[in-house]
């Protein structure tokens, strides 16, 4: 498969099936500059040994994580407010929904473009299982969730909490990194979690900075609002 071609078709992809929303542009996008660094970083390991076609793969795949919101009716996407427990089960069907466009779709697509569909479907599927085995839609735990899913839902949340969107102020930098620390080995692989704090966002905050900022007080209490949808 030819990177550029790749990249290009997961784009369209991606905004063909959520273009209804304005700000999910800016969030897939980074989403996937995140992914990317983060993927650099994972790549050096060698605790995983990832294949450089592994590792293009997860970066390209990554803008696809909520495809199935599509199938969402936008009176719950954008509701202002809390959602009520019909409309959040509404919503926890999107990864399922995901996984049946994209298959539909990869119908679609001439033999041999992608070859496997493998790592996507999993990013689609299970990007909003917890380590502690209390997410959805299957409720798997730790090793149980593939490597690219337990990727993706650090960065899908870390990009979403710094965002602001119709039912949600953005958050600090700080405020976001604190709830991922909060929650490392509840929703978060502790491991990965805590190379995407130190390696990919205090190192680029450094850069920025030439000076490390970031700190992280025990006593830093977060609440998260109600009307989160992540
Ligand atoms: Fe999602
Ligand atoms: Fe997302």
């Amino acid at each position: 498969m030819h990177l550029v071609q790749a990249k290009e078709l997961y784009r369209v992809l991606a905004l063909s099936s959520e273009i209804h929303d304005k700000d999910i542009v800016d969030h897939l996008q980074g989403v996937q500059k995140l992914t990317e660094k983060f993927m650099a970083i994972l790549k050096q390991s060698k605790k995983y040994k990832l294949t450089e076609e592994y590792v293009n793969e997860i970066v390209l795949c990554s803008v696809l994580h909520d495809i199935g919101k599509s199938g969402i009716p936008e009176s719950i996407l954008y509701k202002p407010g809390p959602l009520s427990f019909f409309e959040r089960k509404i919503m926890e069907m999107h990864p399922l929904i995901g996984v049946d466009i994209l298959l539909k779709i990869s119908k679609e697509i001439p033999n041999g473009f992608v070859k496997d569909w493998e790592t996507a479907i999993n990013v689609i599927r299970y990007h909003h299982e917890k380590w502690d085995g209390t997410g959805y839609p299957m409720g798997l735990k730790r090793e149980q969730i593939p490597l690219e899913a337990r990727i993706i839902a650090i960065v899908d949340v870390y990009d979403a909490l710094i965002r602001k969107r119709s039912y949600k102020n953005s958050w600090t930098t700080t405020e976001a990194i604190a709830y991922l620390v909060d929650n490392k080995g509840i929703h978060f692989d502790p491991y990965l979690v805590e190379i995407f704090i130190e390696k990919v966002l205090k190192d680029s905050k450094k850069e920025q900075n030439n000076t490390v900022i970031l700190e992280f007080p025990n006593e830093y209490i977060i609440s998260r609002p109600s009307t989160l949808k992540k």
